[in-house]
């Protein structure tokens, strides 16, 4: 990102990475207990350390969430960050305040993260129950739980292997990435290289239950359409976009999105036309394309009314499904004439998603591998050194099972 597009920026295009995942402020809820009253140890947990960018759950946790991800220099680097970030989330805080006021008064990706990681916790003691006891930690990126919040648990907890299972189906470098990098940053402070056994779920585009959770999604809403309404109905599939910089340098991202929208629509009998687009461009830089609002507009003057977006890349509600598709592009569809918008539900607590997420969880445990193949391949235009720093943190390999 260069100085010119954060000036750009500065001068007020729309939220600046909007695609701050939403988050809240943290309280952490009761640890099970580790001792029975006769004082019998019991098995410390299978940790699942459950990575997302988090959002601010509240207004008043808006500056410090921007402050936080325009100081990530995984994401962006830039000149003087640690000045410009501060002079960016305070320039950038009263708007994205109001975006977030519009959506109920902050990110609920908190709330869905617990429930999700709750339920697929219990899913889990049923179906691996030779991992059990299950207990799932969150570490968000930019706001609390942090990284260090969930170390600092696991710690206490006595963990012995821990899953990274980061909730961004597809791997980017900007998203999962940081996140592997800062965690590798954290064991390191927190004192937990030797006591714990880590082990990185990745990426999961293609999971057949994830594919099942975003078809049935879908189903739900082309069902909504009458049936002559429904046989001309298109989908959108909609991602957050990333700048061409960031794609040429060989991020993996946009042929993972392409990859789970293939397996969704083959899951659906290929009975509706698709195109898959991308939001949230920012700057006048260029991002890849096209733009979910450019096609929307496209579609409405080419006669399409009805329209189903997808968010095919979250796995909760946060700014991007409720402000930015339901709020902006609702409005701008409308403007233009799509008179059956509608956006597939996001997956939040959904129980065919919840065993999606037990089942990954399972069948990595069973695999024991360290994390995926295709993560030990650094982007070919790689110049982070962390990138390669964490690689050597979690060396490849298959795991002897401690659990
Ligand atoms: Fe992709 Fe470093 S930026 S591996």
């Amino acid at each position: 990102m260069s100085f010119q597009y954060l000036l750009r920026s500065l001068a007020g295009t729309r939220a600046v990475l909007k695609s701050a995942h939403p988050t809240t402020p943290f309280t952490w809820q009761p640890a099970r207990s580790l001792a029975t009253s006769t004082n019998t140890i019991k098995k410390p947990p299978t940790a699942v350390l459950l990575t997302n960018m988090g959002g601010p759950e509240t207004l008043d946790d808006v500056h410090d969430f921007l402050h936080n991800l325009f100081s990530d220099r995984d994401i962006m680097q830039l000149p003087w960050q640690k000045q410009l970030a501060k002079i960016i989330a305070k320039r950038r805080s009263p708007s994205i305040r109001e975006q977030y006021a519009e959506i109920g008064g902050g990110s609920p990706i908190l709330r869905w993260t617990r429930a999700q990681g709750q339920a697929m916790e219990k899913l889990l003691d049923e179906i691996s129950p030779e991992t059990a006891p299950h207990k799932h930690y969150i570490a968000f990126r930019y706001v609390e739980p942090y990284t260090d919040t969930a170390l600092q648990q696991m710690k206490e907890d006595g963990v012995k292997r821990a899953v990274v299972f980061t909730q961004y189906p597809q791997y980017s470098c900007s998203t999962t990435g940081s996140s592997l990098n800062e965690l590798q940053r954290g064991i390191d402070r927190a004192g937990l290289t030797d006591q714990i056994q880590w082990s990185i779920i990745d990426r999961w585009p293609t999971h057949p239950g994830f594919v099942e959770a975003m078809a049935v999604k879908i189903e739900r809403k082309l069902a909504e359409y009458t049936a002559e309404e429904r046989r001309d109905a298109i989908i959108l599939f909609s991602a957050h976009s990333l700048p061409m910089q960031v794609v040429n340098r060989g991020d993996p991202y946009p042929a993972e999105v392409a990859a789970s929208v293939q397996r969704v629509m083959e899951r659906l009998g290929n009975q509706n036309a698709y195109r898959l687009v991308w939001q949230s461009q920012v700057g006048p830089k260029a991002w890849l394309g096209p733009q979910t609002s450019d096609a929307l507009e496209g579609y409405a003057k080419a006669g399409k009314k009805n329209i189903v977006v997808v968010p095919i890349a979250f796995t909760s509600d946060h700014i991007e499904t409720l402000y930015e598709l339901d709020h902006e592009y609702g409005a701008e569809a409308k403007k233009a004439g799509v008179t059956g918008w509608k956006r597939a539900e996001a997956l939040n607590d959904d129980p065919v998603f919840v065993k999606a997420m037990a089942d990954i969880v399972k069948e990595h445990l069973q695999k024991n591998e360290s994390a995926s193949k295709q993560w030990y391949l650094r982007c070919p235009g790689c110049t982070t050194d962390a990138c390669q720093t964490t690689r050597d943190f979690f060396p490849y390999k298959i795991l002897d099972n401690k659990a």
